[in-house]
């Protein structure tokens, strides 16, 4: 379905456009509507989506760590082809097979340490959930942020700040604990019946030993990508038997004949078709429909617009990603009359969470690589203020940048995803630099799913198909683009 857009002639018509262009327009919130009550979940061709947001498949973004954390929070990781497969295929495996779910190093806090202390070492720890235990480690209860904090905006809660942390837990006597050796799926049982989203482990003293968590308890979802050129096949089995929950041909200009007869030959495939595909990329209607055509179950949208790319000043080739993602969505809406629904995602371009929401407008998932870059869990170098490089786990404090490079920079050599075969033809579509660094993804993570969320709540909609239908969009003047910013306003942080 067409989404309603203010103008559309004129948006159409005229030159492509980008998501910092619209502002989106209010619509009534009923009852109810608020942001704990709205859900960010989607089906992503069989995967369940808590968050809209996958990483991009590039090398100085998405690694082992990314792909776990951006799981564990309900979005996607993708492994990029630029590792071999060896690489990839670890990485996968890493995540299906690890013995994650019990945290030995958490955070703990003493029964007598005040409020504000507790929430300081949350928030810079991206922790929301802290058990208190005695100097001899004996469990005493657990602190939960977001409880504490939500009490505090809906219903305030009496506590001073600097009262003891002990006021304001949950008792160990109210809460299922459960001694070492518990099975996984004896633990997976016990959360199906309990609301705790966290179950303490305890030895014979009733000292704590290790947390669990519902969220890492379920099967982590990762997404590997693959070029089309020949050797494809040895690439996708390996992932798909490392337990690959989606392939994702992953091109630079993904409207071609090798991508189309790849896509085909892999639906045709008995040991790959179970697995979901998306292809991609591309910026044109006609690009959608030949890889809907061909059997693609997902399609990426984006060229020209990554944080890292040289594309349109190197061959000119691209398109303002707002209007690639929309013509995409309108040969999408034609598609599924007739045919499936084919999720669009929108990859590149989006850092920010105003941007996010102006996308969600229109596509169905984002895919981001400056955005999850900028983070402690992503795959590139973590540098102090000189740029060099040191080691994030034990100088986490001096982080100042992350190293990002494009896969289709000099260090990436990803030249299959730009169509390169012979070293004679080989020119950079992408620079190597540096991002600043914003912290752990966790807390930043969930800011953004708020805002976002927030935005759902203002339109009325209290779910992203809901909001695609309602959303009302509108193309801003420059003068109203600049009265959205900050301004008229010194030395602000
Ligand atoms: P970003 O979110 O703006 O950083 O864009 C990330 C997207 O840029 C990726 O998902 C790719 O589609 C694309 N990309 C990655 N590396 C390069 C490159 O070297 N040149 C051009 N585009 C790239």
């Amino acid at each position: 379905m067409v989404r309603k857009i203010r103008g559309i002639e004129d948006v159409l018509e005229g030159p492509s456009r980008t998501f910092d262009e619209f502002s989106l327009l209010t619509g009534y919130t009923p009852k109810g509507c608020t942001i704990e009550s709205v859900s960010l979940e989607q089906d992503l061709c069989g995967l369940t989506m808590k968050a809209p947001l996958l990483s991009a498949a590039m090398m100085s973004v998405t690694g082992f760590e990314l792909a776990l954390e951006l799981a564990r929070n309900g979005g996607l990781g993708v492994v990029p082809a630029s590792l071999s497969v060896d690489e990839q295929v670890a990485i996968i495996r890493g995540l299906k097979e690890q013995d994650m779910p019990l945290i030995e190093d958490y955070v703990f806090v003493l029964p007598n340490e005040p409020v504000f202390e507790v929430l300081r070492k949350a928030k810079e720890h991206g922790h929301s959930t802290i058990p208190v235990v005695d100097k001899f480690r004996n469990f005493l209860g657990i602190f939960d942020a977001n409880i504490f904090n939500q009490g505090n905006d809906d219903a305030p809660l009496k506590v001073a700040s600097n009262s003891p942390i002990s006021d304001v837990m949950q008792p160990a006597k109210k809460l299922y604990s459960c001694r070492e050796g518990m099975s996984l799926k004896d633990m997976q049982k016990k959360f199906s019946e309990l609301t705790q989203r966290c179950i303490p482990i305890v030895n014979r003293k009733g000292q704590l030993v290790r947390l669990a968590f519902k969220r890492d308890i379920e099967n982590p979802q990762v997404a590997a990508a693959a070029s089309s050129q020949s050797g494809w096949e040895e690439r996708v089995e390996a992932c798909i038997n490392a337990g690959a929950d989606m392939i994702v041909f992953d091109s630079s200009h993904g409207f071609n004949y090798y991508q189309e007869k790849t896509i085909t030959q892999y639906k045709k495939n008995s040991h790959f078709k179970h697995v979901p595909v998306c292809g991609g990329n591309v910026i044109t209607a006609e690009g959608f429909r030949c890889l809907a055509k061909a059997g693609a179950d997902a399609v990426k949208v984006g060229m020209s617009i990554g944080s890292i790319c040289i594309t349109a000043g190197v061959k000119g080739t691209g398109r303002g990603q707002f209007t690639a993602v929309y013509e995409a969505v309108k040969a999408r809406d034609e598609f599924c009359k007739r045919r499936k629904y084919i999720p669009i995602i929108a990859d590149g371009g989006i850092s920010f969470s105003g941007q996010m929401v102006i996308a969600l407008t229109i596509a169905d998932f984002l895919m981001m690589g400056n955005y999850f870059n900028r983070f402690y869990e992503a795959a590139g170098e973590a540098l102090d203020e000189h740029g060099n490089v040191i080691d994030r786990a034990k100088e986490p404090s001096r982080i100042k940048y992350i190293a990002t490079w494009g896969e289709g920079s000099e260090r990436a050599k990803n030249h299959a995803r730009y169509g390169h075969i012979t070293k004679r033809t080989l020119f950079a579509e992408g620079v190597e630099g540096r991002v600043g660094y914003a912290g752990r993804m966790k807390p930043n993570l969930r800011r953004d799913v708020n805002a976002i969320k927030a935005a759902l709540r203002d339109t009325g909609s209290m779910d992203l198909p809901e909001f695609r239908k309602k959303a009302v969009i509108e193309l801003r003047s420059e003068h109203s683009l600049a009265e959205s910013q900050v301004h008229g306003v010194q030395d602000y942080k």
